[in-house]
């Protein structure tokens, strides 16, 4: 038996402010979609904003569903859009902003399981980096360049 340990780094910012302005600019955006988010039973809104490599921002909220598991994620809203309206345009960049109807969201809520899985197929499709950018509604503001270092052992078509 040997061990392997998977380590990866993330950017950590203490405000808003410290981000370049691309970043800023993206963050912004996905600051807000999520004020539009159909959130009525989870009361958490989250809006994301994905940057395509032709320019285009592409932003998405969660739109939720009497019929719970009928309801999606900002980010595949966001991510399925881009897919839909900008076949073949790599996303460099997704931005997510998350905020609650019932108290302050101190630290940066990163994306569910399934949603990294479906950015992941993005990501390998475009054989080219989405970085991944959070926030709450105050603290700080944490960065990974990749969408593969929040999904070590992920599972992709190479297996198929
Ligand atoms: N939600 C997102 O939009 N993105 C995530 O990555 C996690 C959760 C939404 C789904 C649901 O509408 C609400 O947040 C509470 O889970």
């Amino acid at each position: 038996m040997k061990k392997r340990t998977i380590s990866f780094e993330l950017q950590v910012f203490d405000t808003m402010d410290e981000l370049d302005s691309g970043d800023r600019e993206l963050l912004q955006l996905a600051i807000e979609a999520r004020k539009d988010a159909y959130a009525p039973y989870s009361k958490f809104n989250v809006g994301a904003a994905a940057l395509l490599r032709n320019g285009v921002v592409v932003i998405g909220n969660n739109q939720e569903n009497a019929s719970y598991p009928s309801g999606l994620c900002a980010e595949r809203v966001a991510v399925f859009q881009a897919g839909a309206k900008y076949p073949g345009v790599a996303i460099k960049s997704i931005a997510i902003a998350s905020m609650s109807q019932n108290h302050v969201v101190g630290s940066p809520a990163a994306p569910c399981g399934n949603c990294r899985q479906a950015i992941s197929e993005y990501e390998l499709r475009q054989k080219e980096p989405i970085s991944i950018l959070m926030t709450g509604e105050k603290g700080e503001v944490i960065k990974c360049s990749s969408l593969s270092d929040i999904l070590p052992l992920g599972f992709s078509n190479a297996y198929l």
